[in-house]
């Protein structure tokens, strides 16, 4: 038998779902931590995040018009949690979680060190929708640690299962 969901709960149904650290700003680097986003386009190369707009980030990604999209080891799920439950108007939060930072390649912002992934993404287009702003992001470098792109090693991607948990792949893989 099926639960009926609240209608504004529906997002936890697509759970368990990856979940990366946006930066964005050139003098302050800030992060958020997000889980709505997606691949949109090959050729061009684009990306969505979607944030509301009452997130310190958007006012940023707005003004600036590009943002990196750094993808995190589980280890780091702590620092990723830190950066969703804080807001960069209140606290630094490179400065409180340790994170470093690394000049990006064609985006003044700047990028994760320890991420073993990066989009840089200048910004394309948006598309306000509802409580949340769809940013789309044009691709302007992607970056993955070797050992991952030869598969010799398996991430194992920070993904969120509830709003305060999270989990991440195995690494099985079945093919046809
Ligand atoms: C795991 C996780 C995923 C999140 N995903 C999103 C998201 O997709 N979009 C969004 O606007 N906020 C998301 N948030 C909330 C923001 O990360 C959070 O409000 C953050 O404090 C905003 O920081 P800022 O005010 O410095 O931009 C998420 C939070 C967590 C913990």
């Amino acid at each position: 038998m099926k639960r009926e969901l609240e209608l504004s709960k529906y997002p936890s149904i697509t759970y368990p779902k990856m979940s990366v650290i946006v930066t964005c700003g050139e003098k302050r680097v800030n992060g958020i931590a997000l889980t709505w986003h997606t691949s949109i386009s090959r050729k061009p190369p684009l990306f969505g995040i979607s944030v509301a707009q009452k997130r310190c980030s958007y006012d940023i990604i707005k003004k600036e018009g590009e943002f990196a999209v750094n993808f995190m080891e589980l280890s780091h799920w702590k620092d990723l949690h830190y950066i969703g439950t804080h807001s960069g108007r209140d606290v630094d939060k490179f400065e409180e979680t340790g994170l470093k930072l690394e000049d990006c390649s064609f985006i003044r912002t700047k990028r994760i060190a320890g991420s073993y992934a990066v989009l840089e993404c200048s910004l394309y287009d948006e598309f306000e929708l509802g409580d949340h702003s769809l940013f789309v992001g044009e691709v302007k470098k992607a970056l993955i640690e070797e050992n991952e792109w030869a598969g010799k090693v398996v991430a194992r991607p920070i993904y969120q299962l509830g709003s305060y948990s999270y989990t991440t792949v195995t690494g099985e893989e079945v093919k046809p």
